[in-house]
């Protein structure tokens, strides 16, 4: 009996000592190869057995067996201590903790000027108008000469021009798409132009710039009627399908006749407030029969065609739909402005 003691422990504990320092799964693989494997330790002693007096035999085979069963438990069982410890790391790496305040992304909005933009542009075209763009950086002929506009007329004085050069200017208003336009097609044509402009100009209802939208209707027998009825169902749809409309008589180098166009003020109904000046109305743009020079400056008829034009300022219109009272909240980007519409 001695001797199967003595033949137990001496596999049992080498085993064990090279199994304490063993930390993964590759190693453990190693360690079975050499005891269990076909040339193994234990596997050696087993076949050395066939040497051994029957009565001997036996008993060392038993023991054998009983140490080659010990050695595959405790392979079993740190193989599955080695998982689950990868795992308890795994897990500690790469775990969230849930009470941590989320990062919250901020959806965006689209700025009210091209809200308004898009809904007044939704109007024209559901009215069969297309849509134009010019340059912003335009000559001085499109931006007057051609509009009637001569060098030594008192209308431009009105404008507070940026020079760019002697004839080249930062467009003042969306009028000069009007050329531009005339000058590439033939009647009959009804479009907007809407874009940037600029002014030398800056207070609480101006900005060096801004934006307008043009309009332009061209063809034969187009009359004030035309204009009144275009520029009536705009105004009803954008505001409101009863506020009044009134058509003052005005002045434009480019229109002949003129009007200036108001619209009964939104807050009081007409009674007269602050934002009216206490007149009941609220100019919203200008408009008129497009004059017969203007026509010659681009090639048209004047006696076969007519047509009528309007232009308007799209923060004005944006600041009376929201009650914005101040133009320079569109351009501080302060979300808690822009968040608002
Ligand atoms: N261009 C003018 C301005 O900037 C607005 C305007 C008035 C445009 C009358 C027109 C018009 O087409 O007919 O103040």
């Amino acid at each position: 009996m001695g001797g199967e003691k003595a033949k137990n422990s001496s596999l049992r504990e080498p085993f064990l000592n090279e199994l304490s320092p063993v930390d993964s799964v590759a190693g453990l693989e190693e360690l079975r190869v050499r005891y269990l494997g076909k040339k193994g330790l234990l596997t050696s002693e087993l076949k050395s057995l066939g040497g051994l007096p029957p009565d001997e035999r036996r008993a060392a085979g038993a023991v054998l067996n009983e140490t080659k069963e010990f050695i595959e438990q405790a392979l079993a069982q740190r193989k599955q201590e080695l998982k689950d410890l990868e795992l308890r790391r795994k897990l500690a790496s790469e775990s969230i903790d849930v009470t941590l305040p989320g990062s919250y992304v901020q959806p965006g909005r689209i700025h009210p000027l091209t809200q308004t933009l898009e809904e007044i542009t939704d109007v024209f075209v559901s009215m069969g108008f297309s849509v134009e763009e010019g340059p912003e950086v335009e000559l001085d002929y499109y931006n007057f000469e051609a509009l009637n506009i001569p060098k030594e007329h008192p209308a431009r004085e009105m404008q507070d021009t940026f020079y760019v050069s002697n004839d080249i200017v930062l467009r003042t208003h969306t009028s000069p798409v009007q050329i531009r336009v005339m000058q590439r097609k033939s009647p009959p044509l009804k479009f907007i132009a809407p874009g940037k402009v600029y002014r030398c100009d800056a207070d609480i209802s101006h900005t060096p710039m801004f934006h307008q939208i043009e309009g332009l209707m061209v063809g034969e027998d187009i009359t004030f009627s035309h204009l009144k009825a275009v520029l009536e169902s705009f105004l009803h749809r954008i505001f409101s399908p009863d506020v009044p409309v009134r058509f003052r008589p005005s002045y434009f180098p480019f229109t002949e006749p003129s009007a200036e166009v108001d619209i009964g003020c939104i807050f009081c109904k007409g009674t007269g407030c602050r934002t009216c000046k206490g007149s009941g109305w609220i100019e919203i743009l200008g408009a008129g029969m497009v004059n017969p020079h203007v026509f010659e400056m681009v090639g048209y008829d004047p006696k076969k065609y007519s047509g009528f034009a309007f232009g308007m300022g799209i923060e004005r219109i944006a600041m009376l739909k929201y009650s914005i009272d101040d133009i320079r909240l569109f351009y501080e980007n302060d979300i808690r402005f822009l968040g608002q519409f």
